[in-house]
């Protein structure tokens, strides 16, 4: 929708410029009649700024470009998806897990990480799940410019080549964090963007109960679930909870006649 390949924060300066000098004239008494233009306009200025914030940050919308968060289906599919890794020992827990209950899941690794533990990242691939792009150092990418960006991606799609022989062709930026040129890189590299439909802030570690139930209680049809085997490029907290609460929310979804998928399948789902 919002096709133009100026920045985010160059918009917020820019608007945060408009809104002060509106104000400005307002507090000067200058643009008060007939209507308090300047104050208009400040508050204008404002609202359009946080809605363009927004739209940035909310992982379910199309504004600065499409993104995947879910499938809209009447088929009883769901796909994990585990961010920030590979993270010793919970992503193999993890996977672990996984395996026991034969359940393909997704995983958008960091490729600093990747470059530590590629063993981890050929375990992922050779047990049937995909792996997706999670960029090299876990920054915001509203923050860097386009040559930045491209580095952080195109970095971290080699790690992961390297270590599988294939490059990942989906990608979640860091926190779902996107504009119009993040956006406009991702197509460039055809990398699919994908956000998450159902989360539960399980990177806090409110407990594993509290996680399974935070999913459990949004998971529907065609969801995307995100959940964190890795604890950004930090790797200082423990991952237990979310290992713990992974099984929890397979064999409660098992029981409900779920079908877990890739993201690439519930993409595929979604496209027919
Ligand atoms: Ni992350």
């Amino acid at each position: 929708m919002f096709e133009t390949n100026i920045r985010l924060i160059s918009m917020l300066g820019l608007l945060t410029i408009v809104v002060i000098i509106s104000l400005l004239l307002d507090y000067l008494r200058i643009l008060r009649r007939p209507v308090r233009l300047g104050l208009s306009v400040a508050i204008l200025g404002i609202i359009t700024g946080f809605i363009l914030t927004l739209n940035a940050v909310l992982p379910t919308n199309h504004f600065y470009g499409p993104v995947f968060s879910e499938s809209r289906t009447s088929l009883k599919l769901v796909a994990l998806t585990f961010d920030d890794g590979p993270y010793p020992p919970y992503t193999g827990q993890i996977l672990d897990v996984l395996k026991e209950r034969q359940v393909p899941a997704t995983f958008f690794v960091l490729g600093q990480n990747a470059a530590k533990h590629p063993d981890i990242i050929r375990r992922i691939a050779a047990e049937g799940h995909q792996l997706g792009n999670h960029t090299y150092n876990h920054v915001d990418l509203l923050k860097l410019d386009r040559q930045a960006i491209i580095t952080e991606i195109a970095q971290t799609n080699k790690v992961i080549a390297d270590a599988v022989g294939y490059a990942p062709h989906v990608v979640r930026p860091p926190h779902g964090f996107r504009d119009a040129v993040v956006m406009d890189v991702m197509a460039e590299y055809q990398l699919k963007v994908v956000e998450w439909s159902v989360s539960s802030r399980d990177w806090v570690n409110p407990g594993a109960e509290v996680i399974a139930e935070r999913i459990l209680g949004k998971v529907q049809n065609g969801s995307v679930i995100l959940l964190h085997d890795g604890d950004g490029i930090a790797a200082a907290l423990s991952r237990d909870q979310t290992v713990a609460a992974t099984r929890i929310i397979i064999d409660k979804l098992v029981a409900r006649g779920y079908q877990f998928v890739t993201v690439d399948e519930i993409l595929k789902v979604s496209e027919e």
